[in-house]
């Protein structure tokens, strides 16, 4: 399976013109082959190139709402995403979990309406440093897959993100062999045939462990995907 590497750009950058910018020299520096998906902000979706000019990038969206449309202030639907040109959507992500309240059953409808809309979803789960440190991970590792992918029954275009909480943003990432760990347990999950992969504090001198000793299929890069030459050395790294 080709490894996937995706870019989370958070909320940024802030202006258009440095959106454009780093997708520019991000697509420059791209390998050939490479499979990359790159998550703006919404409001960056319609003016980053990948919609006028794949060049090898695909573009994907941080977040979508779970009705078809209406009086939701605010949101965003899989449809509209979609009709954009975007192909795959981050879902779970434990920034939307802790800020925005997400919880396991409105995470499901999010994954479902998404596969519904034809996206393919990048679902994210993880453990919280407490969780961790009560010696809980497992079990919250199998009830957050187990929830958000309950009543899903095509697998074929989820990939799960393992994100440990306490990696992410922290310059803390988890070792390969814990990252491993943790992989197996969400592998019961999910056939061979589904990516996990690997985030928290992905820098290019971690990134090839993941997938060659974590056996990670992709890596879902935040902080490092604002810096297209750090970007590009960890697509590298990951081929
Ligand atoms: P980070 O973020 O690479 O900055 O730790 C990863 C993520 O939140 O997806």
């Amino acid at each position: 399976m080709k490894p996937l590497v995706v870019a989370n750009w958070k909320m940024n950058p802030a202006s258009k013109k440095e959106a454009e910018d780093l997708f520019e020299a991000i697509k420059k520096g791209l390998p050939a082959q490479a499979e990359v998906v790159v998550c703006p902000p919404f409001t960056w979706l319609a003016v980053v190139p990948p919609q006028r000019d794949g060049g090898g990038l695909i573009l994907g969206a941080q977040n979508c709402f779970y009705e078809d449309g209406g009086a939701f202030t605010g949101e965003v639907s899989a449809e509209m995403l979609k009709d954009l040109g975007v192909q795959y959507v981050i879902i779970g992500h434990s920034e939307r979990r802790k800020y925005f309240g997400e919880t396991d059953e409105v995470i499901n409808k999010k994954i479902k309406k998404a596969l519904g809309a034809g996206l393919k979803v990048i679902f994210c789960i993880g453990e919280t440093e407490d969780e961790r440190n009560v010696g809980k991970k497992k079990e919250v590792l199998e009830k957050q897959v187990k929830k958000g992918l309950e009543d899903v029954d095509n697998l074929e275009n989820i990939n799960v993100a393992y994100e440990p909480v306490w990696a992410i943003g922290t310059g803390n990432n988890c070792s390969a062999e814990e990252t491993k760990e943790s992989i197996d347990v969400l592998r019961k999950f999910v056939s061979e045939n589904t990516r996990i992969l690997y985030g928290g504090s992905v820098k290019s001198k971690n990134s090839g462990d993941y997938i060659r000793k974590a056996g990670a299929n992709g890596l879902l890069v935040g902080g490092a995907s604002l810096n297209p030459e750090e970007f590009i050395k960890i697509v590298k790294s990951a081929e």
